[in-house]
């Protein structure tokens, strides 16, 4: 998607970076993350209309430090420092940072300062004092020539500074964390007053924007949508037929490793409402059969996102050659993947599991697009609620929630878990609060006693956390009746099994999915 005018958040390895991106998108102004090695160069093709730098672990002072380009401080383009960011522009601009030894985390109050002849642009809506979001060891102790300080607290003397003649902005605290008091507007201050964006990112304009660079990719030629039954590739599917039409042929294999009914509700989605072209390979022989025996996570997930992709080529020459493949990978899925240093961690079908030799060109046109901003497209689109809302499937499926070998058999029985798991959930009206919740088929098997018989049987684990994003989760609190309803039916309900357990893991150091 082309997006004009971004605002470009410069990552310096900060916890907060998607945070900032997703607040200035918030604030209706198209934002992308850069890496910090950017040359003034790159920065200025893209044409930003603002640059934000992060926050991020180091200290300016150290040899490692992290550091911008100073050509871009004269690119003509306003910038914003937030913590590092700020004490970066201090250093590189002739100031200076000292490691005073105090630091200050946490809510901290902030005062500013009366110097200038008016008060600080960015400061317009806030009282005199109020509390931000500290987080910071050094500190700035001297700000470079040509800047006045607007704020302080009463650890440390610049806790704001700026030199508005160039456009260059630092604060020490947080605005973008909610416990900086009004920092959206803080933020909105900088985009609007300083930068001068319009509130124009809407997803009606994400949807324009999308539908036009489908149609300037894709030309004249057939494509073919892989849908999984998820919001993702639901949405994708649908902008992509808003911009094709009829030349789109959404291609749904049931690889037999689907939730329960998934089949049936893509089938009356998009054949039946949205009377889309779908072909539905029935694959889950060809699937299973291909993992037969396979038990390393990582070389299931290789098996699978290949096998969809044999799949997708045969699919496209029955259709005569469709060279086009829509998936619907997301924003944070291409940061995860592009970070250049970071482990794998695992193989996203979807991205680091396709073949080398595969055919496709792809289109992705949610590339750009958070998740919450994907459902926000799916409901302007019109999509069923039910597929908006669903909350996130691995493309492996049940593949990689059956730890050990994958068989028909326990598919079946993680399939009648997972569904009692989801029914409770809703009835609990938790469904939505919850960014996943599922069941999981381990390998051991315990001892039980049921009906005075001795059993000797698998468990399910219960899986269920909340996050923004799945880069970071946290298990949820699930209400001690939830638990019990859930455990006392999927022993009763689902032959095979003799005992349930939860998973209090939190990511980081677990992951959402066990494989
Ligand atoms: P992890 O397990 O890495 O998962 O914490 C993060 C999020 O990604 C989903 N997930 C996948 N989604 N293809 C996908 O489309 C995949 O291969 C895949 N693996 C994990 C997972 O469900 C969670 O929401």
């Amino acid at each position: 998607m082309g997006v004009a005018d971004p605002v470009l958040v410069v990552d310096f390895g900060a916890q907060y970076a998607q945070l900032i991106a997703r607040r200035v998108r918030e604030a209706h102004v198209y934002s992308e993350i850069v890496p910090h090695t950017i040359t003034a160069a790159e920065m200025a093709a893209r044409k930003p209309s603002g640059v934000i730098l992060s926050g991020g672990p180091k200290s300016v002072n150290v040899e490692s430090a992290p550091l911008l380009d100073p050509a871009i401080y004269d690119i003509g383009v306003p910038v914003l420092g937030i913590c590092y960011g700020a004490q970066l522009i201090a250093r590189q601009l002739g100031g200076r940072v000292d490691n005073t030894g105090q630091g200050e985390y946490g809510r901290t109050t902030l005062t500013l300062t009366s110097n200038g002849p008016a008060p600080s642009v960015l400061f317009g809506s806030v009282p005199p004092e109020f509390d931000v979001w500290m987080s910071h060891f050094d500190a700035i102790a001297a700000p470079a020539l040509g800047f006045r300080v607007t704020a302080l607290t009463a650890a440390v003397p610049v806790a704001a500074l700026e030199d508005p003649r160039r456009g260059i902005y630092g604060v020490q605290f947080h605005p973008e964390v909610a416990h900086t008091y009004g920092g959206q507007e803080i933020l909105k201050a900088f985009l609007y007053d300083v930068c001068g964006c319009r509130p124009a990112w809407t997803m009606t304009s994400v949807i324009e924007a999308s539908v036009e660079a489908i149609r300037a990719q894709v030309g004249g030629e057939r494509v073919i949508c892989g849908l999984s039954g998820g919001v993702d590739s639901a949405v994708a599917a649908a902008l992509v037929h808003k911009a094709v039409g009829d030349r789109l042929t959404c291609v749904f294999v049931d690889t037999g490793l689907l939730r329960a009914g998934e089949a049936d509700q893509v089938e009356a989605t998009f054949r039946e409402q949205f009377n889309v072209d779908l072909v539905h390979v029935k694959a889950a022989d060809r699937f299973l059969g291909a993992l037969d025996d396979v038990v390393d996570p990582e070389r299931k997930r290789k098996i699978i996102g290949e096998t969809f992709i044999r799949v997708f080529e045969e699919a496209a020459a029955d259709l005569g050659e469709a060279r086009f493949l829509v998936q619907g990978t997301l924003y944070p899925d291409i940061i995860e993947s592009g970070t250049k240093d970071a482990a794998k961690i695992k193989s996203h079908h979807n991205v680091g599991g396709l073949p080398d030799d595969m055919q496709f060109e792809l289109v992705e046109p949610l590339r750009n697009l958070f998740k919450d901003e994907v459902r926000a497209v799916g409901e302007e689109l019109g999509l069923p609620e039910e597929i908006v809302w669903r909350q996130p499937f691995p493309g492996p499926g049940l593949a990689v929630r059956i730890v050990g070998t994958v068989t028909a058999e326990r598919v079946g029985i993680l399939q009648a878990a997972d569904a009692i798991v989801t029914e409770e959930i809703r009835r609990a009206g938790l469904y939505r609060e919850l960014w996943q919740s599922f069941a999981v088929l381990p390998v051991v098997r315990t001892v039980g006693v049921m009906g005075d018989e001795r059993t000797y049987a698998y468990p399910i684990i219960i899986r269920a956390v909340t996050s923004d994003d799945a880069m970071t989760a946290d298990w949820a609190r699930l209400p001690n009746d939830v638990l019990e309803r859930l455990s006392s039916r999927i022993i009763n309900e689902v032959p095979g099994i003799n005992r349930v357990a939860y998973d209090i893991t939190s990511k980081p150091p677990g992951t959402i999915e066990w494989e």
